[in-house]
């Protein structure tokens, strides 16, 4: 693993031994259609990355679209970023020996190499960045890319307007809890979410991939408070 040590406070539970432990639980409780958003993000990154292409990853910790990815794409390689030296460290876990084909680099957008990729992820990450951090992301995300490759960002995203936004992350708390966890920790999460994170409406983030120079930006996923799109760098 190459890299530096995050400074960022709002990677803390990311560097909670034990909530990381669990974190693999989680998405799938709380993502409606996780799994198939794993294999849409793969199917839209093989219309242009070729067999033996290079993916970048951001936000990689845990693993899970690593594998989801390798999994389906035997000669694809990929380098995953995360600040978070315990979420990596499941990410290796999760990827067994498909770990042969990743390189593993600590720290933010920073820290990845150069490229030119062929594509790039980004899942359940950028609604962790404020607006400024998030557009500088995105640019350097971009910037790495071969032109016109691919790249796939999932997270939430939804309408800011108080009442709508506490009617849909009611509607998460419900989905969440309708998935076994328990309904104190659903509403509590929301509540997190709706007070602590700088998620942004799906028209913001659409406006934000263009101004980061994405084009074509198509939505291709919407699960109450999530949505995802594929733009071209
Ligand atoms: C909810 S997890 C998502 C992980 C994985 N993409 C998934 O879908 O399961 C968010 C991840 O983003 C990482 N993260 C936080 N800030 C980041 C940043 N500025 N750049 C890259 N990753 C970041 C965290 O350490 C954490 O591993």
């Amino acid at each position: 693993m190459t890299g530096e040590r995050p400074a960022d406070r709002r990677t803390t539970s990311f560097s909670d031994p034990r909530a990381v432990e669990r974190y693999l639980e989680g998405p799938v409780r709380m993502v409606p259609g996780l799994v198939d958003m794993h294999r849409m993000a793969a199917l839209l990154l093989a219309e242009r990355v070729p067999d033996d292409g290079r993916v970048l990853v951001l936000g990689a910790g845990g693993g899970m679209e690593l594998r989801a990815f390798a999994e389906r794409h035997p000669g694809w390689r990929f380098d995953g970023v995360d600040p978070s030296a315990e979420m990596l460290a499941l990410a290796g876990r999760t990827l067994g020996p498909l770990v042969s084909r990743t390189r593993l680099h600590q720290g933010m957008i920073a820290v990845a190499p150069e490229g030119p990729f062929d594509g790039a992820t980004c899942l359940l990450t950028l609604h962790f960045l404020p607006r400024d951090e998030r557009l500088r992301t995105l640019k350097e995300i971009r910037r790495r890319l071969k032109p016109g490759a691919p790249f796939v960002a999932v997270h939430h995203s939804f309408p800011q307007e108080p009442d709508t936004k506490a009617r849909w992350l009611g509607r998460f708390a419900e989905f969440a809890s309708g998935s076994g966890i328990p309904s104190d920790v659903a509403a509590g999460a929301a509540a997190g979410i709706g007070a602590r994170l700088p998620a942004l409406s799906p028209e913001e983030d659409e406006t934000m991939l263009g101004q980061a120079g994405f084009t074509d930006v198509g939505l291709f996923y919407a699960a109450l408070t999530f949505r995802g799109w594929v733009a071209y760098g």
